[in-house]
């Protein structure tokens, strides 16, 4: 059997690492394709020290540029690769437009596609990646969803039962390893700040590109001055604070501390010594719950609501009030913290990979849903 793994963003580089880790362990032939998304060494390379995955097979150096023209040149690169490569099987993994270029393609050649993290729905179509993960499920052949909510999605879409697996999250199986790793690593304490520390990250499109959202968001935290905001800049997000004239607000105020996006152990390290987490990331929604870390979404919605049905979770839009408003009341409220910090993780036990691997050789039988988490 030969597997082909592609991946082109910070999130996929570290949600496929166990994937990688496990076809190793059983040392089945594989190549792996980078799309070349994300190209800054801090949102790539970092990641393949940290996670000791070996350089891709293959980079298409897509680079940035609008949708059009992204999967356009993912989808030319891929395909290149796959009729040179002919590999039994394509592996994906989430919403990007890697997933979406990748899926469509190997689904062209007749290469089965396994989509990790599948089905998932916000059912929000103005975002992007509703739009790649629908089309990567139509496109796709093995389903790996994290829990039955997105097992059920993909019935409600006529997904067959015998298709779909249900292996957990491949973010817990990244997260408690690196996290035991990076602990045993610290040599001096990273990221001494004083008092209570809101990590913050924020990238998505419809809260950095849109200018009146962002000075919402922005207006918040300078308010937020009884903890202290670490914020690693996403690069989207630079552009845009620096383009709307609000980096340097940011910059100016004494408890935000704006830092350069940070590698995975350290990022590990930053999440675990966090009071709160404050995000629009899909990632850190998870990892949140799986760190026990209370977690703030800016959006109005989420596919992942099984983090918000198990309390780890408040959707605070992003709405200044709200926002202020549910920092100062999970700070204050003994209780509502102790809920939210208790919360149960839907995402496994950090077996997901296995599950996958033992699903993609067939070692589970076809015709119920199957329950490997
Ligand atoms: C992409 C994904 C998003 C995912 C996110 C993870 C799509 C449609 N979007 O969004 O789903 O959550 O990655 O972080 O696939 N840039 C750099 N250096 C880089 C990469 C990007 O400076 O290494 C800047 C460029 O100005 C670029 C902008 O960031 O135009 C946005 O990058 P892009 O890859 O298009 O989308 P992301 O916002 O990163
Ligand atoms: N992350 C990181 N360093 C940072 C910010 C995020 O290692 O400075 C990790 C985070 O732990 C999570 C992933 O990046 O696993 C999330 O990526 P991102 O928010 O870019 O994408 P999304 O998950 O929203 O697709």
């Amino acid at each position: 059997m030969k597997i082909a793994v592609i991946i082109g963003t910070r999130p996929e580089i570290i949600k496929m690492a166990p994937v990688i880790d496990e076809i190793e362990k059983r040392n089945i032939d594989y190549i792996l394709i980078h799309t070349g998304q994300h190209y800054d060494h801090e949102m790539s390379d970092q990641f393949f020290i940290d996670l000791e995955l070996r350089k891709p097979d293959f980079n298409i150096g897509v680079g940035s540029g609008s949708h059009g023209k992204q999967t356009a040149t993912m989808m030319n690169g891929i395909e290149e690769v796959l009729v040179a490569e002919k590999p039994d099987i394509v592996l994906v993994q989430g919403d990007t437009n890697a997933v979406l270029a990748g899926a469509l393609v190997a689904s062209k050649l007749h290469i089965p596609v396994g989509h990790v993290e599948a089905g998932l729905r916000s059912y929000d179509k103005s975002m992007p990646e509703e739009i790649n993960r629908e089309i990567a499920d139509v496109c796709s052949k093995l389903y790996f969803v994290p829990t039955e909510e997105s097992a059920v999605n993909l019935l409600f879409e006529g997904i067959s039962p015998k298709d779909i697996f249900i292996t957990g999250n491949t973010i817990v199986d990244t997260c408690i390893r690196n996290l035991k790793i990076a602990q045993k690593s610290e040599e001096k304490p990273k990221f001494d700040f004083d008092g209570d520390i809101l990590t913050l990250t924020m990238h998505r499109a419809e809260n950095v590109d849109n200018k009146e959202r962002l000075q919402n968001i922005i207006d918040a935290l300078l308010e937020l001055d009884d903890v202290t905001v670490v914020f690693p800049v996403h690069p989207r997000t630079v552009k845009t604070l620096k383009e709307f004239d609000m980096f340097e607000k940011l910059e100016n105020a004494d408890h935000i501390k704006l830092i350069k996006p940070v590698g995975y152990l350290d990022f590990l390290l930053l999440l675990s010594k966090s009071k709160f987490i404050m995000t629009d990331s899909g990632g850190l929604q998870e990892e949140a719950i799986t760190l026990n870390v209370p977690c703030m979404t800016l959006r109005y919605n989420t596919e992942r609501p099984e983090t918000v049905k198990a309390g780890g979770n408040i959707l605070v839009g992003a709405e200044k009030d709200k926002i202020t408003s549910t920092v100062k009341e999970i700070l204050n409220n003994d209780d509502l913290y102790g809920k939210m910090s208790k919360a149960e993780n839907p995402y496994g036990t950090g077996n997901s990979s296995k599950g996958i691997l033992d699903a993609i050789l067939g070692l589970y039988d076809a015709g119920e849903l199957k329950i490997t988490v």
